[in-house]
């Protein structure tokens, strides 16, 4: 049966389109069913208007507490009848409200090979760093920064001559199609198991 989602995001939102366009196309079994973002004026909200997805916004600074806004969006989730937590450049750390309610059943994409470089900036880290090698990262979500267990990695070469926009284009690209079929595989063992 098809798997119910929520799809967390704060920007541009293209990894949010890769996982709806794979919904569509019967790539990924499973309901886009809520957008949830924490900065209104995003893309990601354009896209999920033009795509017809119903979506939560958000600006923390109006509520007194993470526990507050966590509270506001598990009720969202609740009458959406979300089953999965899918953060897709959600950046904020996810709270003890939202991680008790959807304990292992929050999976998040990093664009690094971690445990190396969390965090922001993760490519502009890397490519500082000059390492060889970087890549992408999809793991289950804990209350640490990027620090949950890994589920699934893809390594991709950092070329002599790589910049930022050409290393940051080709994560997006590894992304769009890597996120999708990882989670199929999680959605097909019900969430409970680790993909070497
Ligand atoms: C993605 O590259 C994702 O891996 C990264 O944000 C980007 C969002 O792009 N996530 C993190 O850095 C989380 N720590 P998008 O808005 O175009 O999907």
């Amino acid at each position: 049966m098809t798997t119910r989602i929520a799809i967390f995001a704060s920007g541009s939102g293209s990894n949010f389109q890769a996982l709806v366009d794979a919904c569509r196309n019967e790539l990924l079994d499973a309901t886009p069913a809520l957008l949830v973002c924490d900065k209104p004026g995003a893309f990601v909200v354009e896209r999920a208007t033009s795509l017809d997805i119903p979506y939560f916004t958000f600006a923390p600074k109006s509520y007194s507490s993470k526990q507050e806004f966590e509270k506001h969006i598990l009720s969202e989730l609740k009458s959406y009848e979300v089953e999965f937590i899918i953060l897709a450049g959600y950046m904020r750390l996810i709270g003890p409200t939202l991680l008790d309610a959807y304990k292992g059943r929050i999976v998040n994409i990093h664009p690094s090979l971690l445990p190396a470089f969390p965090g922001l900036d993760a490519v502009g880290q890397a490519l500082s760093y000059g390492v060889k090698l970087t890549g992408v990262t999809i793991h289950f979500v804990d209350e640490g920064m990027d620090t949950g267990p890994i589920i699934a990695q893809e390594a991709i070469t950092v070329d002599p001559d790589e910049t930022k926009e050409s290393l940051e284009k080709k994560i997006h690209k590894t992304e769009h199609t890597f996120y999708p079929k990882t989670l199929q595989q999680i959605f097909a063992n019900k969430g409970e198991a680790v993909i070497k």
